[in-house]
Order: C-alpha cells, then structure tokens, then sequence
C-alpha cells in the first residue's frame, strides 16, 4: 500500500534524550541493579501535605467537573497575587492562563506568537524541550551559545547579530536549566531594549524562581517597564517550587490581546487543566508551610557538595550554579582518551560508559546545545550524591590515554 506521508512537522520532533535516559535508569532499577541516577528534573521530596489535602478537599466537596478553558478564577487570582508580592508585576485575572504543567504554557505560547518560518532566538545551553517546542509551532531555533567563562550568558552583540525580518521572540529562562546560571539584572535590560526597539516578544521561563542560592534575588523582565511587559510572557508553575511535578499545573502572564489567543487555543487542544489539581495549586499559592525554603536549603547544601567535589577530581570540573537544581560538568578534557580500549569522544559515550560500568545515570547536554557537558540533577538525596561521585571518580582513576 502506498500510503500518504505523515506531517513533516512532526517528523522533525527528536525523542526527550532525557526522557530516554530516564526510561533506562528505571528499567534497570526495577531489573533490582543497583544504579545511581542523576537525570531527574524534578524535586526528591513529596508534594507539602497542606496542598494535598486542598486536593483531597476539592474531590469531597464535588469539584470535579470542568472548569473553564483557562482556569479558575479564583487561582488566576491567586496567582496574580503572587506576580505582585514576588515580581512586582500587576496583572488583571484575565491576562492570566493556567496551563497543563508549564509545558503547555511553552507550547501556547509559541504556538500563539509564531508563523511558519518565524525565528526564536534560544539562548544555549538550553532546555531541550525548548528547541523542539518551537518547531511544533512552526518556527525555527537560532541558537546563540553562551561561553562557560561567561556563566553561560550571551552577549548583546550576539543578539544583534542574530536578529532578522523573521526574528519573532526570544526565550529567556532564569536560572537556567540546565545551567543553573542566572542573568543579570544588567543583562535582562539590554535584552529588554533591544526587544522594545525591534519589537521582539519574550518569554520569560521563571519556573525556577524560588530555587536561588547564597541570597541572590529573582527578577523578572516584564518588571523592567510598560513596553517590555506588554511584550513579555511571564511562564512560570508550581511543579519546582512546591513539589508538584504531577500534578501538571504552570501558567502564563501576558497581555491581554495575547491571553486571549492562548484561551481559545488551549480550549481546542487540552481544555481546562485538571480540576482537582487547579485547587492543589491555588492552595500552595495560597499558604505557605515553610516546605519550599526548607526544601531550598536542602538543595543549596547538595549543590555546594557536588560543586566542591566535582572540582577537586581530574579531567572534569564546573562552575557554581546560581539556582534551579542542575549542575553542568565540563568533560571536554575526557576527550578521545579511553576507558578498557572503548573510546570516550562524546558526552552521551561517556554516559553510556557510566552506566554499563559504573552504574550512574548522567544526561549528556548534546541536546541542550552543549557537547562538551554532562548533566548532574541534585535532585537526589544527599547519599545517593555521595555515591554518584565516588564512582565518577571509581571510573576517572581507570581513564586511559
Ligand atoms: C526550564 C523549564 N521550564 C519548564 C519546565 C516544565 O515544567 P512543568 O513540569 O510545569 O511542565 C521544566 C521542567 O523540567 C524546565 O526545566
């Protein structure tokens, strides 16, 4: 039979590398093998228990049925509270989507902004569902690469240089991940200048907001002034802060011309975000236990830990992250040498070196636009950490030129 083709579109759409490595780190921990693994984007601990019981309340008390397309009101208020009181930013409900997980935020987002062949300037290393999100929309990553010795950050001649007819929007996300890198409060300026005189969306992934280290403070790049915030799409979500990575709740801030695409869009692909999760999140929104910094100290020591170790073994070394819960180690030097005659001479052959010898499951950052790196989450416990290591350096004593 000769069959029609399927879409192009999607057949441009790489797997979540990931995702993928994830899949086999569980396959063999469930095979009862005693691997180690460091590929997780979300946090170790349980969702708050005050949220959980704002769930457990919703299903008893019958709000289980649709709501609208865009959320409820009440935690579009809820979280028009929260832009005030954390980010300063003054929002009326109706610019507000809840959103599926910030995922969908992502996708409504571009899929709102973007025109077939529309450019998104993607700072890297990147978040790899970013690259692939902006070609389900339809339009094309162009990637500026951030340097190690700068903190990863691009340079204002690199955004220029890069700008076109069809440049729509660029994506900004601090801190970063897989960096964990923040921009400076300088730097979102220049980028909010050049977005004003040319007329460039951005969308502002904050979703790593609350996870910031050594007193440093967030600041979003809608607070900057009228023209950027009408140009900006603040994304953000409670799967990091609070622990809610299941429960499938981001949202957008926007202006109003821009939600109100994002409403009609999300009410023909996912309709509302699920019920019973919308009064999860409007409780953790709502209240505050303590969880979430205690859960950032916890974080903050894990990461001084693996940053401070990393740095003392040979061939491999990193900066110190600012925030979210990533490290990024530079294994450059690791390359071609060799491990029992099995040439190292890419990240993901180191990774998968790692996992069939040593055991320990790291994500290489091909795909997130960094070749020479791997990827350490620490959002693991603290023993888990310590092993990880010991067979990181385990495996670096047997290295062979
Ligand atoms: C930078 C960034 N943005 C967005 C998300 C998606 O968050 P959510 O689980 O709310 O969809 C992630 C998850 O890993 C992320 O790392």
């Amino acid at each position: 039979m000769n069959k029609r083709p399927l879409s192009r579109r999607a057949s441009r759409i790489h797997p979540s590398a990931t995702l993928k490595i994830d899949a086999k780190f569980k396959r063999m921990l469930s095979e009862g093998i005693d691997v180690v693994g460091f590929a997780a984007g979300e946090p170790d601990f349980d969702t708050p228990e005050y949220i959980k019981s704002a769930a457990c309340k919703a299903i008893k008390e019958g709000k289980t049925k649709y709501t609208p397309a865009s959320g409820i009101y009440d935690l579009k208020v809820a979280v028009c509270n929260k832009l005030k009181k954390d980010n300063n930013l003054t929002y009326e409900p109706s610019q507000i989507i809840i959103s599926s997980g910030a995922k969908q935020s992502l996708y409504n987002s571009l899929s709102v902004l973007l025109n077939p062949g529309d450019e998104v300037i993607l700072p890297g290393p990147f978040w790899v569902s970013y690259y692939e999100l902006i070609q389900m929309a339809g339009g094309y990553p162009v990637i500026l690469e951030g340097r190690e010795e700068d903190d990863f950050q691009i340079t204002k001649k690199q955004i220029e240089d890069a700008l076109s007819e069809k440049t729509k929007a660029i994506i900004i996300t601090n801190p970063n991940n897989p960096t964990g890198m923040m921009i400076s409060n300088e730097f979102l300026k220049v980028i909010a200048d050049i977005c004003v005189k040319n007329g460039i969306y951005v969308i502002s992934d904050e979703i790593y907001e609350k996870l910031i280290y050594d007193g440093k403070e967030h600041m979003s790049i809608a607070a900057l002034g009228e023209d950027i915030k009408d140009l900006t799409i603040v994304v953000n979500g409670v799967s990091k802060t609070y622990a809610m990575t299941g429960w499938r709740i981001g949202y957008t801030a926007s202006n109003h011309e821009i939600a109100a695409l994002m409403s009609n869009y999300q009410s023909h692909s996912t309709s509302n975000p699920n019920t019973i999760a919308q009064y999860a999140a409007l409780a953790a929104l709502s209240a505050d236990d303590g969880s979430a910094e205690r859960m950032k100290k916890e974080f903050e020591k894990r990461r001084n830990y693996m940053v401070d170790r990393i740095n003392t073994l040979p061939y491999v070394h990193c900066r110190k992250p600012m925030g979210a819960f990533y490290v990024m180690m530079n294994v450059s030097k690791l390359f071609p040498k060799k491990y029992k005659g099995r040439v190292i001479d890419s990240a993901t052959s180191l990774c998968e070196i790692l996992l069939d010898n040593f055991k320990l499951s790291l994500v290489p950052c091909e795909s997130f636009g960094a070749g020479d790196y791997v990827r350490w989450s620490y959002a693991t416990s603290m023993e888990n950490i310590v092993k990880g290591l010991d067979r990181l350096e385990a495996f670096l004593g047997e290295v062979e030129d």
